[in-house]
């Protein structure tokens, strides 16, 4: 016997804005069924950042098979879920369109209601989702009003969320977007692709004070820019290059990679960690939560709790990259207040998180 009035909601979630084919079955936004990522981050390694076309085609190649998998993992048919979400945008265009007709024909076919959903807002359900292991009651849910971080490869913003599924924007960065910001950094110190972990990687060898990197501040906002810092670490590397006599196209062989990456990876955080608890405090945010990519950085995750007086929240590191469950948990929500998508919205690859209603 449960003591819940109602049986568990079970969305299938379905993501492809970029490099990962995923698909996923959540139990009411906060239990996983299945959580299935097949990723391309080893074909995209090559080219140094994400090739759209074999992006796309890589999708069309696995989206079925994946689908199956988190079908199957989570002994269920079609028949058995209450809806289907999808990943609408933003995101790359030809990879969008895969997970979108692909939830579009699974929708018509089993008679199931479909919801699209913004990708950010993915991510922004993903702490509520069930860390593997942990039960409903370990876990509290994050309560509102909340202000959210959320830092990937394509976003770095700072937003106030004071209910369920509103956003107020309060800034986000001028430039490069946080993850963006690492893979640069990765690339240029030889260390290949995605770059947030293997500047994680390398930075634990290293000092973190031993350059002194800018931070940029922009007081009075709550933006980010980290093109000047990027620029930074070129010009040491190429100065540092200079001193050692080594060429250009040496891949940093004796270069302080560790301490390089360590004080840049220390500047990106200082300044994430820094606006999020000042911001917290100004509008008066009880708890903080943390999303996106840039989220699984250990130091990042460390920081933010050691400097926040209320509570921190994370998702499991399973979840801080692209994947469907934070699809399915946001669509759970739009789900239980009776939102449908129709079955003829089209792909949205550019869709800023304040035109979501
Ligand atoms: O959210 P995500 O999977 O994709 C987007 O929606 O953009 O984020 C990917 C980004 C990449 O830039 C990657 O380098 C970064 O997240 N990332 C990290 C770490 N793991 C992934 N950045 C810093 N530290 C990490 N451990
Ligand atoms: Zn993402």
């Amino acid at each position: 016997m449960t003591d819940q009035p109602y049986p568990p909601a079970r969305i299938l979630g379905i993501e492809t804005s970029c490099d990962e084919t995923a698909a996923a079955v959540v139990e009411d936004g906060r239990v996983v069924l299945s959580n299935v990522v097949a990723s391309q981050a080893e074909m995209h390694a090559k080219y140094g950042g994400v090739f759209p076309e074999v992006a796309s085609r890589q999708h069309i190649r696995t989206i079925y098979s994946v689908i199956d998998e988190a079908l199957s993992e989570a002994h269920l048919s079609l028949d058995d879920l209450d809806a289907i979400a999808v990943t609408r945008g933003p995101g790359l265009p030809g990879s969008l369109v895969v997970g979108v007709n692909a939830a579009k024909g699974l929708a018509l076919g089993s008679g199931k209601p479909l919801i699209a959903i913004h990708h950010l807002e993915g991510h922004l359900y993903s702490p509520w989702i069930l860390d593997h292991g942990d039960s409903l009651e370990d876990k509290e849910e994050p309560s509102f009003p909340l202000l959210a971080l959320l830092v990937s490869g394509g976003h770095t913003e700072l937003i106030l969320m004071k209910d369920h599924l509103s956003y107020e924007r309060l800034g986000g960065t001028l430039d490069d977007a946080a993850g963006e910001a690492f893979d640069k950094v990765a690339r240029l110190l030889g260390l290949g692709y995605p770059g947030g972990p293997k500047i994680q990687q390398a930075a634990k060898e290293g000092d973190p004070a031993a350059f002194k990197f800018p931070r940029a501040w922009l007081e009075d906002t709550w933006d980010f820019s980290f093109s000047g810092l990027k620029t930074a670490v070129l010009h040491q590397v190429r100065k540092l290059r200079a001193e050692l006599g080594e060429d250009e196209n040496d891949e940093g062989v004796v270069l302080p990679v560790a301490d390089l990456a360590a004080s840049f990876q220390m500047a990106v955080v200082d300044v994430l960690v820094t606006k999020s608890r000042y911001a917290a405090q100004e509008f008066r945010a009880k708890e903080l939560l943390v999303a996106g990519g840039v989220s699984a950085n250990q130091l990042l995750r460390e920081m933010i709790v050691q400097d926040t007086p209320g509570k921190v929240h994370i998702p499991p590191l399973y979840l801080c990259t692209d994947n469907a469950s934070m699809i399915a948990a946001a669509g759970y929500h739009r789900f239980v207040r009776g939102q449908r998508s129709s079955l003829d919205f089209d792909a949205l690859p550019t869709w800023p998180l304040d035109e979501l209603v």
